[in-house]
């Protein structure tokens, strides 16, 4: 039986477009807000800047640089580098299906908030929007939407790579920033918007310098970039022989630092000018504040309405990229087909929500699924992705890829290499290190 030829993404931009796709999502535009919120702000901003510097970006390339010497899944292309590292491909799965896990049911409340707006019934009663929040969280429409979700991913994932995922993304990207720098201009106007901008800007060096702050950086950087669980692997595998790796990773790194810092940019100033509220309100911050704000708008609803589509494109392109890492791996791995690969995919993604949701021996899931991946299996797969390639690949590995062959090289090269064979692999160990203690 002739294979098919494996599919590949199209030319310079729509590689940067669908990697920044799966980068950009909840992590720039809900997580990094709270999470900064409850550290310090600005200092939380500074760290998380260096730990995309210094971890980030050497360990996409890693990452890169595995997918494209191979065309393969994660678990297929560790394992044709070398047997023994095959273990290193099945973290990242684990880590795709434990994202899978609650990611979906966060993606699923910014739909229910679109369909609000767009019904009017939130900005038609006198109920607080805390309440609103926590009462929604009561039902079982958090899991309807979730579901409603996990089909819509399903549904690009299951037209393939070319038709899917990279069409996709060049549709929605695009959009989301537009909708993100409108939003920043229009919440500059508010009355308590200078307060916002302190918060964010004045740094406290002592919050930045505290273990607990740095590894929430290194964790979000993780996240945030979809490094440390096969997701830029399996991505890189569909990547075409000329790609510029370097400039694709520093491209992406920057692009979903400015989503991040645009989104605080817009939550910040909102936070401070609403009574009652605080930056470190936590998970719901961006559900229970930005509506505050929109009420306070002409056409609250309108903009509740764009708002929430922004997030939903972000989460979209998103979890398009951890259901494709699952899909390809079934796929490839078990021999079947795209489609059915797919359908198992989201049947386990289903299931997983369920017991997200409905919770099992009182365990708060949503927590364990975020910390197990951002805090721990994303680091320790970054981290061994790093010494993996730089010292049990053959010499020189590393090298030929960043630079094509010897096709684009020049000093940065030599900076990348060395932070990728030392810096980057001894920070996260240390860090992890001394957290854990
Ligand atoms: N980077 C995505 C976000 O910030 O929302 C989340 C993510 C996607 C993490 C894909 C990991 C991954 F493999």
């Amino acid at each position: 039986m002739s294979e098919e030829p494996r599919a590949s993404f199209g030319g310079k931009l729509s590689v940067i477009l669908v990697a920044a796709g799966s980068a950009i999502g909840l992590g720039a535009l809900w997580r990094f807000p709270y999470i900064a919120g409850k550290h310090g702000g600005a200092a939380f901003l500074l760290v998380f800047l260096l730990s995309v510097l210094v971890v980030g970006i050497p360990a996409m390339l890693a990452e890169f640089a595995v997918g494209r010497r191979t065309n393969k899944n994660a678990v297929g292309a560790f394992r044709s580098l070398s047997k023994r590292w095959s273990w290193l491909g099945y973290s990242g799965v684990l880590g795709a299906l434990l994202i899978s896990g609650y990611y979906y049911l966060i993606a699923g409340w910014s739909l229910e908030y679109f369909v609000n707006s767009l019904t009017g019934g939130m900005f038609s009663s006198d109920i607080p929007f805390k309440e609103q929040f926590d009462s929604f969280q009561g039902s079982w429409r958090p899991m309807i939407y979730g579901v409603v979700f996990i089909l819509m991913t399903h549904f690009i994932v299951a037209r393939g790579v070319e038709k899917g995922i990279e069409k996709a993304a060049k549709i929605m990207m695009p959009a989301l920033f537009v909708i993100l720098i409108v939003m920043a201009v229009r919440v500059a106007f508010m009355p308590g918007a200078a307060e916002g901008y302190k918060f964010f800007f004045s740094c406290d060096f002592a919050e930045a310098f505290k273990v607990d702050t740095i590894m929430m950086a290194i964790g979000q950087a993780f996240f945030s970039l979809s490094v440390g669980m096969g997701c830029m692997v399996t991505y890189a595998s569909y990547f075409k022989k000329n790609n510029n790796l370097v400039s694709t990773s520093l491209n992406v790194s920057l692009l979903t630092l400015a989503v991040s810092v645009l989104a605080g940019l817009v939550i910040f100033p909102a936070v401070f000018s609403v009574p009652g509220l605080e930056p470190s309100e936590g998970p719901s911050l961006v559900f229970i504040t930005l509506p505050e704000i929109f009420k306070g708008m002409p056409l609250p609803s309108l903009w509740s309405a764009i708002f929430f589509m922004l997030v939903i494109l972000a989460s979209l392109t998103s979890t398009i990229s951890f259901h494709e890492v699952l899909t390809a791996y079934a796929a490839e791995e078990f021999k079947i087909s795209r489609k059915s690969g797919a359908l198992a995919t989201t049947v386990i993604s289903i299931a997983l929500s369920a017991v997200t949701f409905f919770g099992l021996f009182g365990i708060d899931f949503f927590d364990l699924f975020d910390n197990v991946t951002a805090n721990m299996l994303m680091p320790l797969g970054a981290m061994f992705t790093c010494i993996f390639v730089m010292w049990f690949m053959k010499k020189g590995f590393m090298r030929e890829e960043i630079t094509n062959y010897g096709q684009s090289n020049n000093r940065v090269v030599g900076v990348l290499l060395f932070m990728l064979r030392f810096i980057t692999p001894i920070l996260i160990f240390y860090i992890f290190i001394k957290n854990f203690l």
